[in-house]
């Protein structure tokens, strides 16, 4: 791997959306980025090239992070080799349905790819990071995951699940220099978001309008290099007054 600078940000999920925005800015902030994703090449390649317009590295990964070995395979040695100082778990789906409704497939699918991965990911690279002795992990959950949202008894718990789980990463870590915050977005425009019914929701945002992946990424990359850091284990919302 040529990619020898330090100072790299390992972005899950970053060729669309709130992750790609993520890694944007990340990169505009001095980090090369390992980019991940699952199956969209054209998207990932895109954003390689806008990193690389930014001036820095970017290498691409593409792995299911619901498939522990695929994980493993993919990160094991880059990050023995060259550990990262950040990590965002962004990777995420919705399976949507009532509970009464919810096939085991919808409910197993969403719980593997939100919270299992983020097991996937981490047992492989929390050691490396360990050794290195400074690092932030920024986790992607979700206002739903906060409040719960009917129709996503699946997701709301993956979301709720990796809040817990960044909570007790955050006390195994802290003494480590490693830093761990979790993000939650409302109502994001993305495309994991454009068949929600917007006019139903936008009366419940007191800002009156969706965020953007931006807002995100915004906040997102405060938590990585704000040098004056003294949040941890910490639930940030970014949900324009939803959930208050
Ligand atoms: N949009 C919102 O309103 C909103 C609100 C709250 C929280 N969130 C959370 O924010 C995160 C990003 O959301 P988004 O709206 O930007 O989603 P998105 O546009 O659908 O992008 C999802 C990203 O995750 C990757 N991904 C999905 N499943 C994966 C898997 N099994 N293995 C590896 N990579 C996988 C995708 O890769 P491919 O491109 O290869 O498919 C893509 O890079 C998610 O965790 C989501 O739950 C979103």
């Amino acid at each position: 791997m040529e990619n020898k600078n330090k100072k790299i940000a390992l972005i899950i999920g970053g060729s669309r959306g709130i992750g790609k925005a993520i890694a944007l800015r990340l990169a505009k902030s001095g980090f090369d980025i390992w980019l991940t994703y699952r199956s969209n090449q054209p998207a990932a390649e895109e954003v390689k090239k806008e990193i690389e317009q930014i001036g820095r590295f970017c290498v691409l990964f593409c792995f299911d992070v619901s498939n522990y070995q695929a994980t493993e395979a993919a990160l094991q040695k880059v990050a023995d080799l060259n550990p990262p100082e950040v990590v965002v778990y962004n990777a995420g789906i919705t399976r949507d349905n009532l509970m009464v409704w919810m096939t085991k497939e919808e409910w197993s699918s969403v719980l593997a790819t939100n919270l299992d991965g983020f097991y996937n990911v981490m047992h492989v690279v929390l050691f490396p990071m360990l050794r290195e002795k400074q690092g932030r992990i920024v986790v992607v959950s979700s206002t739903s995951g906060q409040i719960g949202q009917a129709g996503q008894v699946n997701y709301s718990a993956s979301k709720a699940g990796l809040i817990g789980a960044a909570k007790a990463l955050a006390r195994e870590v802290g003494k480590k220099n490693i830093f761990v915050n979790v993000v939650a977005p409302g109502v994001i425009e993305t495309e994991m978001t454009m068949e929600l019914p917007k006019e139903k929701i936008l009366p419940l945002i007191p800002i009156q309008r969706f965020g953007s992946p931006d807002d995100v990424a915004s906040v997102v990359n405060f938590l990585c290099t704000e040098k004056n850091m003294y949040i941890h284990g910490q639930v940030i919302g970014i949900n324009g007054g939803l959930a208050i």
